[in-house]
C-alpha cells in the first residue's frame, strides 16, 4: 500500500479534521445569525479573485487554512443581511446529513447500492404526493435540481403524449415569466425556440388564461400540436402564482399535459396558511419542488411527483445489459431519474424532517412570506421606491423612482444602486428586468432578517440613488 493512499484515509486525521471543520462552522453560524461576521458578502472583480486563489496555488495551504479562506471569500446565506437568490439558509442538521451522504457515496439509483437511501426517498415522495393530494396512483422521485427536474418533467410530457404529436411539431404552452430552465428543456429536446409559446401576463405578472384558447387554437392552426401547459407557482422574477385551477380546467377540456413549476413557490404546500395559492396543482400530471429554495434542504434536493407513478417509469424506459431492466419497481430508483451514479439526496431531507418534523416546513415558509410583506409595506411608506409587483411570495421588487429621469436613465440608476450594495458588502440583493424596468430584486430567503436590517437597506439605496448623480 502507497504511504499516500494511507496519509489520505487516515481514521484520525479525518477525525481531526472533521472536529476543526465543525468548530469553525459552528462560531461561524452563529457570527453570521447574529450579523457579525465580517464581510459576509466579500464582493471582488473576478480577476482580483482569480489573482488571490492563482497566489495561494503557488503555495502550501492546511486544509484548516483553506476551509478559512473558502469561507472568508464566499457568500454567507446564513446572514440575515442575505436578501438575494432563491437559495435557502441550508439547516444545520440538513448539512451534517448531507455529509453522511457525501461520505457513504452510495450511489443510489439501483436497490442494491441503495437500500436505506431508496425507502427514504419514497417516504419522502409518497408523503409530498399526500400533501399535494396527487391521489392513490401517484408517485416520483428525488433529483438533482428544478432545472433537472422540469427536463424530466417534459420528457414525460413528450413521452406520454407521443401519439398526439407523432408526425408534428409539439409545443408547449408556458407563461412568459415562467424560468429560463423550461425554454432550455425544450431545446435540450431538440425542439426549436416556436415550441415554447409564451402566454402574456397580466398586471401582477400572472397568466392571462384567457389567452390559453387563441394560443392554442393557432398553433394548431400552423401545424403544431400542443401537449402540455407549464403553470407557475410561483414565478422567479416577482413570485407570482398563475391561476392553476384554471390552467387544470384547460388542460382538461383539450387533454394536454398539466406541469406545475413549483421549484420555487410549491413549498407553501406545507403551509397551513398559504397553501391556498396552489389550488389546481392536485390536479397535475407533474409537479416540481425544490427542498433546497425555502425547505432549509443544502442543495441540490429537488422532487419530481407524478399523478400516475407510470409515466415517472415511461419517461426513459431502456435496458441495458448491466444496471437496468423494463419492471416499474420503485426501490431502483435510477430507472426514472436522468442520473446513474445518484447521490443519496433523500438523508438530508429526511434528516430535517425527522429531527424537527414536517411542520418546520411550513414555518419556515410562513415567517419568509409574512417578513416579506411586512418589507412591502415599508417600502410602501417610502417615497421614491415602488413596488414592481403585488407581493405574493417571499420575493420583493421595487425600483427607486425619481421625476425627471428618462427609464434609460432609471435603469441606469437602479443598476448603480444594486451595484453599489453589493460591493459595499454589508448586503446581498439582486436585481431583474420587468417590462424593460430594472428593479431591485429581493428574495428574502433568511427567517432572521429583520425590518430594522431592511430599512437600513432602503437607506443605503436611497443614498446610493443620489451617489448615482454624482457619479454622473
Ligand atoms: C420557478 C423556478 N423553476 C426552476 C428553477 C431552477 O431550479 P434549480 O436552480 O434548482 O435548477 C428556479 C430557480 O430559481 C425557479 O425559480
Amino acid at each position: 500500500m502507497r504511504s499516500k493512499l494511507k496519509e489520505i484515509y487516515d481514521p484520525t486525521h479525518f477525525r481531526q479534521l472533521g472536529h476543526t471543520l465543525i468548530d469553525l462552522l459552528a462560531d461561524h453560524h452563529e457570527a453570521s445569525l447574529n450579523a457579525e461576521t465580517p464581510r459576509s458578502f466579500p464582493w471582488e472583480p473576478p480577476d482580483t479573485q482569480l489573482q488571490f486563489w492563482e497566489a495561494l496555488d503557488k503555495e502550501p495551504t492546511t486544509p484548516e487554512d483553506l476551509f478559512q479562506h473558502i469561507l472568508s471569500r464566499s457568500i454567507t446565506i446564513h446572514d440575515p443581511r442575505y436578501i438575494g437568490h432563491q437559495v435557502g439558509m441550508p439547516a444545520p442538521t440538513g448539512v451534517l446529513f448531507s455529509l453522511l451522504s457525501s461520505y457513504l457515496n452510495n450511489g443510489m439509483a439501483v436497490y442494491e447500492m441503495g437500500m436505506a437511501a431508496n425507502c427514504l426517498e419514497k417516504l419522502i415522495i409518497d408523503e409530498c404526493c399526500t400533501r399535494f393530494g396527487l391521489g392513490a396512483h401517484s408517485g416520483g422521485l428525488l433529483t438533482s435540481g428544478g432545472t433537472l427536474a422540469n427536463l424530466t418533467a417534459m420528457l414525460s410530457a413528450r413521452r406520454a403524449m407521443e401519439d398526439r404529436w407523432r408526425g408534428k411539431t409539439p409545443a408547449i404552452l408556458v407563461s412568459e415569466e415562467a424560468h429560463y430552465c423550461i425554454a432550455r428543456a425544450a431545446k435540450t429536446m431538440g425542439w426549436p425556440p416556436e415550441a415554447v409559446i409564451h402566454v402574456p401576463t397580466d398586471a401582477d405578472f400572472r397568466m392571462q388564461t384567457e389567452r390559453l384558447e387563441s394560443l392554442y387554437k393557432q398553433a394548431m392552426e400552423r401545424g403544431q400540436q400542443v401537449i402540455a401547459v407549464v403553470g407557475c407557482a410561483c414565478s422567479t422574477s416577482t413570485g407570482s402564482y398563475d391561476d392553476l385551477e384554471a390552467i387544470a380546467d384547460f388542460c382538461e377540456q383539450h387533454d394536454l399535459w398539466f406541469h406545475v413549476d413549483g421549484a420555487h413557490g410549491a413549498a407553501v404546500v406545507f403551509s397551513h396558511t398559504h397553501a391556498h395559492l396552489l389550488k389546481g396543482a392536485e390536479r397535475a400530471n407533474s409537479i416540481v419542488l425544490d427542498f433546497h429554495k425555502l425547505l432549509m434542504a443544502p442543495a441540490l434536493a429537488t422532487a419530481l411527483l407524478y399523478k400516475n407513478n407510470q409515466d415517472s417509469f415511461r419517461t426513459f424506459e431502456q435496458e441495458s445489459a448491466y444496471l437496468l431492466d423494463l419492471q416499474q419497481d420503485w426501490y431502483n430508483s435510477g430507472k426514472r431519474t436522468f442520473e446513474c451514479t445518484k447521490y443519496m439526496i433523500c438523508a438530508k431531507i429526511y434528516g430535517i424532517v425527522k429531527t424537527h418534523g414536517w411542520d418546520a416546513f411550513g414555518e419556515n415558509v410562513d415567517e419568509l412570506y409574512e417578513n416579506a410583506r411586512t418589507f412591502a409595506t415599508s417600502i410602501a411608506q417610502r417615497e421614491n421606491l415602488v413596488l414592481g409587483a403585488p407581493v405574493q411570495s417571499n420575493i420583493l421588487c421595487f425600483r427607486f423612482v425619481e421625476e425627471g429621469l428618462t427609464q434609460e436613465e432609471s435603469n441606469a440608476q437602479n443598476a448603480f444602486i444594486r451595484q453599489a450594495i453589493i460591493e459595499r458588502g454589508e448586503y446581498y440583493i439582486v436585481q431583474t428586468l420587468l417590462r424593460g424596468y430594472r428593479f431591485l430584486r429581493l428574495a428574502v430567503m433568511n427567517p432572521f432578517t429583520t425590518l430594522t436590517q431592511f430599512e437600513e437597506l432602503c437607506t443605503q439605496i436611497e443614498s446610493y440613488a443620489k451617489a448615482w448623480h454624482e457619479s454622473q
